[in-house]
């Protein structure tokens, strides 16, 4: 069918400009109620616009109820237009009285920080040892780009929201990869894919705890996990670490509802828990009757030998909840990882998810699905193992020739970043040291904020540091040490 040709309303970024600029006017009380706009002729000679563009943006604000024309009169403002005399930026956030917050958004307000939290304005001047960044050409663009495709075309009859729990042939994908590469036995029905393990862990303290349930978290902590817990009014406890991870023999024999661990790579200490310790933790959680939360974030990265086992595989007793994630082998952009849930949480965890966001987004999901049946998924990890081993390697290298017996090194056999104890830096100036390090154009991220007794240095007197490496070339890798020790130099 033909249609008459008409000028659209708002087709040219003009007029949508015009229109923007006075519905904000009218909207924030600079327009008042009843005034008058200008004239069309007015204001289209002002803006050097023709008169039909701003019969159209009025007409168009008329037609939403903005302000009310009538034949041969000026347009005006209509009674009501305006919502809020005073800007929003304005209106503040109540603590007391009917418009408080609730606990858990009072919480939340404890832990905002001043300025850009991520994701904001890198400085490609600072070699910038990010932990959790990855490099942008260790993605496998060619093959996700087809495999997205091929997602894209699949025929389906109708577009409505999928199962919470997620695609099927996915979940089905994850537990064929979880048992070959982390001996993980689970059905399909156990997984609940979700958006990235801060989604996982958020459910967990959602569907398990209450307020004033006691939680242990390991010390130091990966502070997102912590304050999921602490959002929700947990009782939020330290659990002892060392150098084999989360010390189980010194748990407290006290009720606790919940352990959250991160058995394959201690975060941030990079410590393996060894057997003996897994089972004591089993047996700890059976006693307790406590769930454990595995986070099991980066366990594909172990160098030299087979990434260990996951805690899950070693559980009888339905106590384990394994969190996995896309986020370090793919991208942490993706916002995908899964939960391996006791069959006895599956119901509860689905109707959750369902409840917070319906569902992770399923054409990501069915590529995602398709690489890791085909077999590029594991390729893909493979050939990442390889670059983030040498890579590693050129950050051990460097300290080694750049610092010699000026570090400790922790938790290099696994994972993406390590921690390095600066052994002639004070404790008390670790954060000037992170300052003068950027100045000198290297990024470097303090330890301590990862504690949260901050007595970490009990035993150890330094200023400890968190070098994320899997984003880096190993020349940039050489060229952040060199910084790193002008930075130390000029701290004097
Ligand atoms: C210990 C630990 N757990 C979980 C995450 C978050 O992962 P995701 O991107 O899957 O939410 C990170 C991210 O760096 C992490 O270090």
């Amino acid at each position: 069918m033909k249609t008459s040709h008409q000028t659209p309303a708002f087709s040219a970024d003009t007029s949508r400009g015009i229109y923007e600029g006075l519905k904000a006017q009218i909207l924030d009380g600079t327009l008042r109620a009843g005034s008058f706009l200008p004239s069309t002729r007015a204001m289209a000679v002002d803006l050097a616009v023709s008169r039909t563009t701003i019969s159209a943006v009025y007409d168009q604000l008329a037609a939403e109820g903005y302000v009310e024309t009538h034949q041969g009169r000026r347009a005006r403002v209509a009674q009501g237009a305006s919502v809020s005399p005073v800007p929003k930026r304005a209106v503040r956030l109540e603590m007391g009285g009917p418009r408080a917050l609730s606990a858990y958004g009072k919480k939340i307000c404890e832990f905002l920080v001043e300025g850009p939290v991520s994701g904001h304005g890198a400085d490609p001047q600072v070699i910038d040892f990010l932990y959790g960044a990855l490099a942008f050409d260790d993605f496998p663009i060619l093959a996700w780009r087809k495999a997205y495709s091929r997602a894209l075309v699949q025929r389906q009859h109708r577009l409505y929201y999928e199962a919470p729990e997620g695609e099927r042939m996915l979940r089905e994908a994850l537990a064929g990869y979880l048992r070959r590469a982390r001996s993980l036995i689970c059905h399909p029905d156990q997984v609940v894919i979700v958006h990235g393990s801060q989604q996982a862990i958020d459910l967990c303290a959602r569907v398990l705890v209450d307020a004033k349930d006691r939680v242990l978290v390991e010390e130091p902590c990966y502070v997102m996990a912590r304050r999921i817990f602490e959002a929700v009014g947990a009782n939020v406890q330290e659990a002892p670490v060392d150098e084999q991870g989360l010390v189980s023999e010194r748990l407290p024999e006290r009720r606790s509802k919940l352990i959250y661990v991160t058995p394959s790579h201690q975060f941030p200490l990079g410590g393996v828990m060894p057997i003996t310790r897994r089972k004591e933790l089993l047996a700890w959680a059976e006693r307790q009757q406590a769930w454990i939360v595995e986070d099991d974030y980066d366990g594909e990265f172990r160098y030299g030998m087979r990434p260990v086992d996951a805690l899950q595989s070693v559980d009888d007793k339905g106590s384990v909840i394994y969190i996995g994630t896309f986020s370090k082998a793919l991208s942490p952009q993706l916002r995908l990882g899964y939960l391996v849930l006791p069959d006895a949480l599956v119901s509860v965890f689905r109707e959750a998810k369902r409840l917070m966001d319906r569902h992770a987004p399923s054409l990501e999901q069915a590529a995602l699905a398709s690489l890791i049946v085909d077999g590029t998924y594991e390729r893909h990890v493979r050939r990442c193992r390889r670059m983030n081993e040498s890579r590693r390697e050129a950050l051990l290298r460097a300290l080694d020739n750049h610092l010699p017996d000026a570090v400790e090194v922790m938790g290099s056999a696994s994972g993406l970043h390590v921690v390095v104890w600066l052994l002639q830096v004070a404790k008390d100036d670790e954060a000037e040291l992170v300052r003068v390090a950027r100045k000198q154009g290297v990024g470097v991220r303090p330890i301590s904020p990862l504690y949260a007794s901050g007595d970490q240095h009990r035993a150890r007197q330094c200023a400890g540091i968190i070098l994320g490496y899997a984003s880096l070339t190993p020349a940039d890798i050489d060229e952040g040490v060199r910084r790193l020790v002008r930075a130390i130099q000029a701290l004097g």
